[in-house]
């Protein structure tokens, strides 16, 4: 078992990687919580596939309430979150017991948020199930719903008391969902990790995945636990983890959401690297990398080619522009990227007339 320390003070916990630690996760629970209770929120894929062997465990040493939600992104909602938190109430879930998050990063987020709020704070655990969640979302803290009018706008900064990743749950992920998630592991490969990068680079193809899934994982959770120790509310360094993020959110809005998360994220890298190369503020290595990665991944970019007209208007409501300034993220060489404050106006210019990335 690989462990990732998260140094956050009187909020520090435990990332447990292991192939196969589904099968004796209720031993791993009961080392970190001495009470009776567990509520564990899940989605309807994940209960399907993996839900009846994690509730049989569960229940031999606990009192389970079992949660499921529908599929997707539009469970990150208010009627979803006001659910979740009436059947903890009807329950009469208390603050010594316990929550666990066991999906993806939308239930991860969603039930996050929900531990944050619930009596002002139960603790929770993550039990993450796609690549997206085991490479980010489930580490350091931000939970978060949608609104209508945005993605994220309402959440908190808390932190689980553990993190639990089999990487084992990956082998039935669909290959969008591995696409999407990869596009964070690839993120990490820009901004910080040479492990990561030998290792997508060592990598013939998506399929080789699940051979490089333990160390891929290990590598970011420790990339991201660098960023979010010494930044834990996203104030300075952590906002680095969001390259390729501002256009990445107008692509994936501008789709509808139809477009996954990771892959909308690799479309704003590959976008902002371009641009960082033209101004001089980064290396052309960065494009280069980029190319090699999404063409050997398949991430089949140039159909989804758009001017930047058609996603201009998502900046303003990004939470990355501040008094008509939006922090850029910009690598300047491989693993060295920065945070340069620019006028939106600017910015704007800049990308006017173009398509995308
Ligand atoms: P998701 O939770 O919607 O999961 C994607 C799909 O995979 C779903 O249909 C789900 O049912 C299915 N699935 C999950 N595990 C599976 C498995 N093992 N096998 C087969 N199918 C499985 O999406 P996601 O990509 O995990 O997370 C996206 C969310 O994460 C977004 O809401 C995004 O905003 C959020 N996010 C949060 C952070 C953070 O720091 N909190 C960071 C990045 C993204
Ligand atoms: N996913 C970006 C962050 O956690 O800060």
């Amino acid at each position: 078992m690989s462990i990732v320390q998260m140094n956050l003070g009187e909020n520090s916990y435990s990332i447990h990687i292991q192939k196969g630690i589904l099968d004796c996760v209720a031993e791993q629970i009961k080392t970190l919580y001495k009470g009776d209770r567990v509520a564990v929120v899940t989605d309807r894929n994940v209960d399907g596939l993996y839900g009846k062997a994690l509730k049989d465990q569960l229940e031999e040493s606990f009192e389970v309430l079992w949660i499921p939600l529908p599929p997707g992104e539009s469970s990150k909602s208010i009627r979803h979150y006001g659910h979740v938190l009436e059947q903890l109430a009807d329950h009469h879930i208390q603050r010594s017991d316990l929550v666990i998050a066991f999906g993806g990063g939308v239930i991860g987020d969603l039930t996050g948020f929900a531990a944050a709020t619930y009596l002002r704070g139960i603790d929770y655990i993550q039990i993450p199930t796609t690549l997206l969640s085991q490479v980010d979302s489930s580490v350091g803290g931000k939970t978060a719903i949608n609104l209508p009018q945005g993605k994220n706008l309402v959440g908190a900064f808390y932190q689980p008391k553990a993190v639990l990743i089999d990487p084992n749950t990956l082998s039935t992920l669909p290959k969008r969902e591995l696409l999407s998630g990869l596009g964070e592991v690839i993120k990490y490969a820009c901004i910080d990790a040479q492990e990561v990068r030998h290792i997508l680079d060592q990598m013939s193809d998506l399929t080789d995945i699940h051979r490089y899934a333990e160390d891929l994982i290990l590598h970011c959770c420790q990339s991201k636990q660098r960023f979010v120790e010494v930044d834990p509310l996203d104030k300075g360094k952590r906002m680095i983890l969001n390259f390729g993020h501002t256009l990445g959110h107008g692509f994936e809005a501008e789709s509808n959401y139809e477009m996954s998360h990771g892959k909308a994220v690799v479309m704003g890298m590959l976008a902002m690297a371009k641009l960082s190369k033209e101004q001089g503020w980064g290396q052309s290595q960065v494009v280069e990398h980029l190319e090699k990665w999404t063409g050997k991944f398949g991430y089949a970019i140039e159909e989804e080619a758009i001017p930047f007209k058609a996603i201009q208007t998502y900046l303003m409501n990004d939470k990355k522009v501040n008094q008509n300034k939006v922090n850029l993220i910009i690598v300047e060489s491989m693993g060295q990227a920065t945070i340069r404050p620019l006028a939106v106006d600017t910015f704007n210019q800049l990308l006017t007339g173009r398509r995308l990335p």
